[in-house]
């Protein structure tokens, strides 16, 4: 198989774990339920959840628990873009392919979807305890979950990144901009991974740091495209970090660069990988792919 054909297989599985948790859009509640599946079921590549099942699998995890979990990562993941394209914030009118939530849907009903997707989440992960996950690691993945969509995390992220709108930003202040509203759901999809498979302490160090580098050049080669593709192939509006006054990686060091270090970044992540037992071919091919991806 090919690495696309491997890439294919593994979000088909992803897919089909967001599908089995998302609630039945019914009930007087309908409206924000059909917005939240709405935002869902657009599209989106499933990174988030393909990598966890890779991180588990390497440990050696075999088992159904991770599913809610993997449903879990993208439902957050997708509140995060609901909620990063408000007028408010990016302002946004493209996602996926299709019109934003807030446009859709109407700025109320989109707040509430991203928040209805965010603490629902949290229900879907719950739901490992059912399938007989070890109740220790549920709970230390529910914590995972939690810090780095929160403060600490994407929601940190995103607050530096909006406050910051409109001025020059110091090469270091935009790292920790990248690692954390970008990075931060890429090391809980990692970590959770792990944490459900049983790895042990510095195992899981090292998985945070290999995603934290991901997501770093997850988010460079986003700047890159916003600036090189178009709207057709991204399904989101290109030149929107211009529109919006911000301070990239791009503007920063100038596109050759950013490709450059794009790539470099993802080697130091491939090499860290290398370090852990298991099979991690797919991953390492993953990471390499997505330093050239088109959307
Ligand atoms: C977009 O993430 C937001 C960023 C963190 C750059 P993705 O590029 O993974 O978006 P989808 O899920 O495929 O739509
Ligand atoms: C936002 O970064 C990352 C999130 C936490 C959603 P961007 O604002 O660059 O993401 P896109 O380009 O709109 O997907
Ligand atoms: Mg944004
Ligand atoms: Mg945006
Ligand atoms: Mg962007």
């Amino acid at each position: 198989m090919t690495g696309a054909e491997r890439l294919r297989e593994r979000t088909e599985t992803a897919e089909a774990a967001v599908r089995k948790y998302l609630p039945p859009a019914e009930g007087f509640q309908k409206t924000v339920l059909d917005a939240m599946d709405y935002s869902v079921n657009a599209g989106g590549k499933r990174l988030r959840p393909v990598m966890m099942m890779e991180s588990y699998r390497m440990f050696g995890g075999r088992g159904e628990e991770i599913e809610p979990f993997m449903a879990a990562i993208e439902m957050i993941h997708t509140s995060s873009l609901i909620h990063d394209d408000l007028p408010c914030m990016d302002n946004d009118t493209l996602r996926r392919g299709k019109p934003t939530a807030w446009v859709k849907y109407g700025y109320d009903m989109a707040v509430l979807a991203g928040d209805g997707l965010m603490i629902y989440a949290f229900e879907t992960a719950a739901k490992a305890l059912a399938l007989g996950a070890d109740p220790a690691r549920v709970a230390r993945c529910m914590g995972i979950l939690a810090e780095k969509t929160g403060i600490y995390g994407m929601i940190g992220g995103q607050t530096v990144d909006v406050e910051l709108t409109d001025q020059p930003i110091p090469e270091d202040k935009l790292d920790f901009i990248y690692r954390l509203k970008t990075g931060a759901l890429l090391e809980a999809s990692f970590m959770i991974g792990a944490v459900l498979a049983g790895a042990g302490e510095k195992e899981v160090k090292t998985v945070e740091e290999i995603a934290s580098l991901v997501g770093l050049a997850f988010q460079i080669q986003d700047d890159i495209l916003d600036v090189t593709s178009s709207a057709e192939v991204l399904g989101k509006p290109v030149l929107s970090d211009e529109k919006n006054h911000k301070t990239t990686y791009v503007t920063l060091k100038g596109l050759e660069k950013a490709r450059e270090d794009g790539k470099e970044i993802s080697r130091r992540a491939v090499e860290l990988l290398r370090s852990l037992g298991g099979d991690h071919a797919f991953l390492e091919e993953l990471i390499t792919m997505l330093t050239d991806r088109k959307n």
